[in-house]
């Protein structure tokens, strides 16, 4: 398998074993006001380096965690943000000088970035349940980078897929070559017979399911007759109730045997026009369709970076100077293609804290006990990340104390 060298590699590629096991301090916990014992679910806000936050959560947490959510800085070099995008915040060069010694000082923007990643991912897998996926929203800048590392340490065989979210709801003209509109999120699974749940169907999935012939067996769509596979049944002609004749096209076969084709349309299931000399289609009923599968394109029903910002507004105010959250439904999308009920979901690079906003959600949906853990390095762990799940939790502008049950410790690296 092909692999990506960079300076710094030997250093880190195994320096998350010499990461020193640190006991995590209890800063302070919150439960929502009319917090139910009984039900008490025990989520982490953690303050510190993810490095030595992740190597502290594995004696509880190895091999336990379902969902791993991350959006690292995207290594663009821009410094204007709130945290530092450059990997030079002064505790990762600090860091990098430790770690890599000498040959730090001719490192790229690029090398830094990987050696940065590299050990965190390491700790994320081992993270990571059998039956579990990471998720990491990345864009043009590195993932070109991020691939193949993700490749090395998750395995070829476990890639998943590179999802594609439209974040941009309109264009931004000012560019000087493209809008760029979308980000990717890359999708590992830690063993390779990984099954994304299917999607909830939806009104839109729905709606293309019409009844114009009244068919007692509810809505329909018309499906294709015909198939590009050769198939030895699959060529002969049949009259349509006008005794008009139908035919495969050259080079296609009908998808049933006459016999079938027959059988199906003396159920009413084969519709020939409203005239009933069109081309015959077999109809798909709306009854018999599953949930729906997981689409790699994923639009602005997912919400975007406008819809984030506002999100952020209505929490705090039309306080919050955080650039870059992830809207709460975009990540929601994930959770329910990779979390169970009552599964573990951690982001190290939690931001302003969305996945937690997304776990507690989605509890709230459906009763569930999902537990979060977020860590963030900067000193707004406390004001903007732990404030957040705060706010969720109180049911911000929502006026109704619905999140009880659920609590949330600060922790942070002694
Ligand atoms: C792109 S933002 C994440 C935004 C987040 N998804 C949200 O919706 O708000 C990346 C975050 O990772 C944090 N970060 C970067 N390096 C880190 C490290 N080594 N340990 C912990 N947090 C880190 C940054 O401070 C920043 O808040």
């Amino acid at each position: 398998m092909p692999t990506l060298h960079w300076v710094g590699k030997d250093q880190v590629r195994n320096h998350h074993r010499d990461v020193t096991y640190r006991v995590l301090r209890d800063h302070y916990t919150f439960k929502a006001t009319s917090s139910c014992p009984k039900n008490t679910v025990d989520n982490k806000v953690i303050q510190g380096d993810n490095l030595e936050a992740l190597k502290s959560l594995l004696p509880e947490y190895e091999g336990k965690v379902k969902c791993v959510y991350i959006d690292p800085p995207y290594n663009t070099g821009n410094e204007g943000w709130v945290y530092n995008d450059n990997v030079n915040d002064p505790r990762i060069k600090k860091w990098l000088g430790k770690v890599v010694g000498k040959e730090n000082e001719d490192m790229s923007r690029q090398d830094k970035w990987l050696c940065m990643m590299y050990p965190r991912l390491k700790l994320l897998h081992r993270l990571l349940s059998d039956d579990g996926s990471i998720w990491v929203s990345i864009d043009d800048n590195a993932v070109g980078i991020l691939r193949p590392i993700l490749d090395e340490i998750f395995g070829v065989g476990n890639f998943v897929t590179c999802v594609i979210w439209e974040k941009a709801d309109s264009p931004r003209n000012s560019a000087n070559q493209f809008s760029t509109d979308h980000d990717y999120i890359l999708v590992y699974s830690k063993r390779p017979n990984w099954v994304p749940a299917r999607l909830a169907r939806t009104a839109e999935s729905d709606s293309i399911y019409e009844n114009p012939d009244d068919d007692p067996n509810g809505s329909w769509i018309a499906g294709d007759p015909f198939a590009n596979k050769p198939y030895s049944k699959g060529l002969f002609t049949i009259s349509g109730p006008t005794g008009r004749e139908f035919s495969p096209p050259p080079g296609r076969f009908w998808r049933v045997s006459e016999d079938r084709l027959r059988s199906l349309d003396s159920e009413g299931r084969v519709w020939w026009g409203p005239t009933g000399d069109a081309r015959p289609s077999i109809k798909r009923y709306l009854n018999e369709v599953g949930d729906l599968v997981p689409r790699t394109l994923w639009k602005k029903d997912v919400g975007s970076n406008r819809s984030s910002k506002n999100e952020m507004r209505a929490i705090f105010s039309g306080a919050s100077s955080f650039d870059t959250p992830k809207p709460s439904t975009l990540i929601a999308r994930i959770l329910d293609i990779a979390a169970d009920h009552d599964s573990i979901v951690l982001d190290s690079f939690a931001g302003s804290g969305t996945t937690g906003h997304a776990v507690l959600k989605a509890n709230l949906q459906d009763e569930g006990t999902r537990r979060f853990v977020l860590i963030e390095m900067m000193d707004y762990a406390e004001s903007l990340t732990a404030e957040r799940i705060k706010r969720v939790m109180e049911g911000y502008g929502e006026k109704i104390k619905r999140y009880r049950g659920s609590e949330v410790h600060l922790r942070t690296i002694p």
